[in-house]
């Protein structure tokens, strides 16, 4: 102990220090909390009483039966309610439905807190720490434990309540389990297709306008959409928003086509998806002097004149390019859909169905 050391001892009484010591940062605590231990045990009617007891019982079934009539009401609810175009019917629908669901998971939580509170042992108990697998005294006496709970909480003799727990605890999922129904019908190939067809004339967004390929000069950009898409459609925004193209034209000998791509090109006019390959964006932006297309969500940044590959940024793939040519107007024209789905991830771009 060196000469600057600190330390304090009080003698047995706790009152004079035996030495006089500086307390320095030492901080002795002569007054902690004593512990409070464990509240008496309090007995409850349910302990004294077989009439209170016998009408716990009933209680704790009523609620886990009223867990059972919400659930089958939430069944009945999504039948008869089924959502359709009209906004009230999602009103309706939901509003049935969560009151269904809402009584199905409350009766049992409610019913299996009352079951505790009222008709189980309620002493509270303190164990020591042990490892995490116990001799097997203690298994033995753990299993003589779980044997006394079931004893004593009446799971086994209690059939009125198991049967009702059992009961609400089948129904209740199933009203889950339906909404699966709701996740709308099978896309199918659809997401595979857009409005592209042979022969379909490149028009002006939004004007419709058809164009000319004359009327593309060199650097300039348009965004296109298949002529034809008709506003009063249905799926016309749907449709739109898959079909969206960019037209750019570049002089013929800066653009650098694989073989494979030879003639979907006309007179250096290209026609690329608008959707980032990301996650969807529209790309927006086209640099002039670097043919680069840039998507403003996340910087992507495609290089028009070598196949829109990806230069910068998250953007996994090119974007897909739409083959056109002209016909005997001179209109721009599509020679076909794309042939690979546009936008971001797909589960599989290799197969054309
Ligand atoms: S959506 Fe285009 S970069 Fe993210």
């Amino acid at each position: 102990m060196t000469e600057n050391s600190k330390e304090v001892e009080l003698n047995k009484s706790g009152s004079t220090p035996e030495h006089e010591y500086d307390a320095g940062l030492r901080v002795a605590n002569l007054d902690a909390v004593a512990d409070p231990g464990l509240e008496p045990h309090r007995v409850r009617m349910t302990d004294k009483s077989v009439k209170h007891e016998k009408a716990a019982v009933r209680q704790v079934a009523l609620l886990f039966t009223l867990s059972m009539l919400g659930s089958a009401f939430a069944l009945w609810a999504y039948f008869t309610f089924p959502l359709s175009e009209d906004l009230s019917s999602v009103r309706l629908n939901t509003m049935y439905l969560g009151i269904g669901m809402t009584l199905g998971l409350m009766g049992i939580g409610i019913g299996a807190v009352h079951w505790a509170k009222t008709l189980m042992p309620d002493n509270e108990v303190s164990e020591e720490r042990h490892l995490t697998r116990g001799t097997d005294e203690k298994r033995a006496a753990a299993i003589e434990i779980l044997a006394a709970a079931n004893q004593e909480s009446g799971f086994t003799r209690r059939k009125l309540i198991r049967r009702t727990l059992y009961g609400s605890l089948a129904l209740f999922p199933l009203p889950g389990i339906i909404l699966f129904a709701d996740l709308g019908p099978n896309p199918g190939d659809s997401l595979r297709h857009t409005f592209w067809k042979k022969g379909t004339r490149l028009a002006k967004d939004p004007t419709g306008i058809e164009i000319k390929a004359s009327d593309v000069t060199l650097g300039s950009v348009f965004q296109v959409i298949p002529a034809g898409l008709n506003p009063e459609n249905k799926e016309y925004l749907e449709e739109k928003a898959k079909a969206a193209v960019l037209l750019v034209r570049v002089d013929p000998s800066e653009l650098n086509e694989t073989e494979e791509r030879k003639g979907w090109s006309y007179q250096g006019i290209v026609a690329y998806s608008k959707i980032c390959t990301h996650v969807g964006c529209p790309v927006a932006l086209y640099e002039q002097h670097t043919h680069h297309l840039l998507c403003p969500c996340h910087q992507s940044t495609f290089d028009l004149v070598n196949g829109c590959k990806v230069v910068f940024g998250p953007a996994a793939r090119p974007l897909p390019q739409l083959p056109i040519t002209v016909d005997s107007e001179g209109y721009l024209i599509a020679q076909s859909d794309f042939l690979e789905p546009v936008g971001p991830s797909f589960w599989d771009r290799s197969v054309k169905s």
